[in-house]
């Protein structure tokens, strides 16, 4: 992959571009395998971030990413060269490995092992986090962000009666538990011209199965994007992702199995543990990529006061709920996974609900992951409808 792509990329969307490096590289490898493997078995030269999962990894080398404002090239590809070598060891690739010790080391020896310093804790969109603040940090309105984890605070609405709000707006306990699987079909909207386009079928089945199916046309030369639940095992299909296909089995695993069962709202009191609930606030959507302004009338910015709620889901997986405080509705799912550098973020954002005979459901949702964003916009949901069971399994081969 040449530089110059990587330089048309940047400024597209930050993360996105990472995708377009190598390919399918190690698809198939990775692909043939039933039982997960771990990163070190998978990748060559894995030294620090050893015994976790593939996708824990790749969320990992998102999470540096981010943290650094980078991309994944920066990293990985060496001075005077232009092509990526994911096991070969940059200048850049080998400071950031000593940071993983560093990290590891500061949070052992003065948190009592608890993840509270982190890459983002310094570097905050840079690569030389900075050392002074300035007087524009100092005297202006400050960007205020809530802790990951909630406080519960005594006085405030309990996380129960929200959840109890959120399955009243959705429909109701009775028409909630006759609610046996559904089918969502419609479109893909594109971030940054890429993704857009692609033909999108949402599939649920009670209690916990779920995909996720993007498709594109041949000639858009841009590939399936699937992410299959079916009760136990996951797989993601993301062509322009190093691995191009994985199983799921660290934090990516969890994350599939709680979006399965958030699928169903009238069980979210069963799917959760530990609530909590924070005082009310307010989040905002997503910003479509400025570069794009045909997508602002898609992917309308605006503002929604939330009642929020915590919980712990599957193997102890965080999880924050944002309830629209008007409808009672679900409009923000932020769940993380662990990995040894941090918590790895995934926010889904739901929006357009409308009335499927007599349930509430959304007809525009965005995935968004360290791995890019994908825009959905439904034309039509059918409910309690036959699903082909194999669209929960393994995704079909590619068509050659
Ligand atoms: C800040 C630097 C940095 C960035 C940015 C970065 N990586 Fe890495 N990458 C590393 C380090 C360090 C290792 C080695 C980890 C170890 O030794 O445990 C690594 C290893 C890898 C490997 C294993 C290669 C092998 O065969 O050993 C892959 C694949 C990889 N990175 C992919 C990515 C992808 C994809 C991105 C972008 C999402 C990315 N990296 C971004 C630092 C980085
Ligand atoms: C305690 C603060 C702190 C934390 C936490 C931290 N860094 Fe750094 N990092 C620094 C500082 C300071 C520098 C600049 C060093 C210099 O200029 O010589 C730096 C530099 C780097 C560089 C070199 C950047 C360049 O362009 O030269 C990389 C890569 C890097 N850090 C990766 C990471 C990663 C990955 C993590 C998380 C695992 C991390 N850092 C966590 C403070 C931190």
């Amino acid at each position: 992959m040449k530089i110059w792509l990587r330089r048309l990329l940047v400024g597209v969307t930050q993360l996105s571009v990472v995708w377009f490096i190598g390919m399918g590289l190690m698809g198939e490898r990775a692909a043939a395998q039933e039982k997960p493997l771990l990163a070190e078995q998978v990748f060559k030269n894995i030294r620090a971030l050893r015994g976790i999962s593939v996708d824990d990894f790749l969320g990992t080398m998102g999470l540096m990413t981010a943290a650094l404002q980078s991309d994944c090239a920066d990293c990985h590809i060496g001075a005077g060269t232009d092509t990526v070598d994911w096991a070969a060891d940059t200048p850049k690739k080998v400071m950031a490995r000593a940071m993983v010790n560093m990290v590891a080391n500061i949070n052992r020896t003065n948190f009592g092992g608890r993840q509270l310093v982190t890459c983002w804790t310094c570097h905050r969109n840079r690569d030389k986090p900075l050392a002074t603040p300035t007087m524009a940090a100092i005297y202006s309105t400050p960007d205020i962000v809530p802790d990951d984890v909630v406080t519960q605070i005594p006085g405030l609405p309990s996380a129960e009666s929200i959840l109890d709000k959120y399955i009243q707006a959705s429909g109701g306990a009775q028409r909630l538990a006759g609610l046996t699987s559904y089918v969502g079909t419609g479109t893909s909207v594109g971030f940054g011209g890429f993704g857009g386009g692609g033909a999108v079928e949402i599939l649920a089945k009670a209690p916990n199965k779920h995909a996720t199916i993007i498709l594109f046309k041949a000639e858009t030369g841009r590939g399936d994007q699937i992410r299959a639940f079916d009760g136990r095992v996951g797989w993601v299909r993301t062509p322009l992702n190093v691995v191009g296909e994985y199983q799921l089995s660290g934090g990516e695993l969890d994350g599939a199995l709680l979006d399965a069962q958030l699928a169903f709202p009238g069980q979210i009191k069963q799917i959760l543990t530990n609530l909590k609930s924070a005082p009310t606030t307010s989040i905002t959507d997503l910003p479509a990529p400025s570069s794009q302004s045909s997508l602002q009338q898609e992917v309308t910015m605006g503002d929604h006061i939330v009642d929020v709620v915590q919980g712990t889901g599957p193997r102890g997986l965080l999880v924050t709920l944002y309830f629209d405080k008007q409808t009672g509705l679900l409009l923000r799912e932020l769940r993380y996974g662990n990995s040894p550098i941090g918590r790895i973020p995934t926010q889904i954002d739901f929006a357009d609900y409308r009335d499927v005979n007599g349930i509430k459901l959304p007809f525009r949702m965005t995935f968004a992951w360290l791995d890019g964003r994908d825009s959905i916009v439904l034309n039509e949901i059918k409910t309690n409808v036959p699903i082909d069971e194999a669209k929960f399994g393994k995704p079909a081969p590619l068509k050659k």
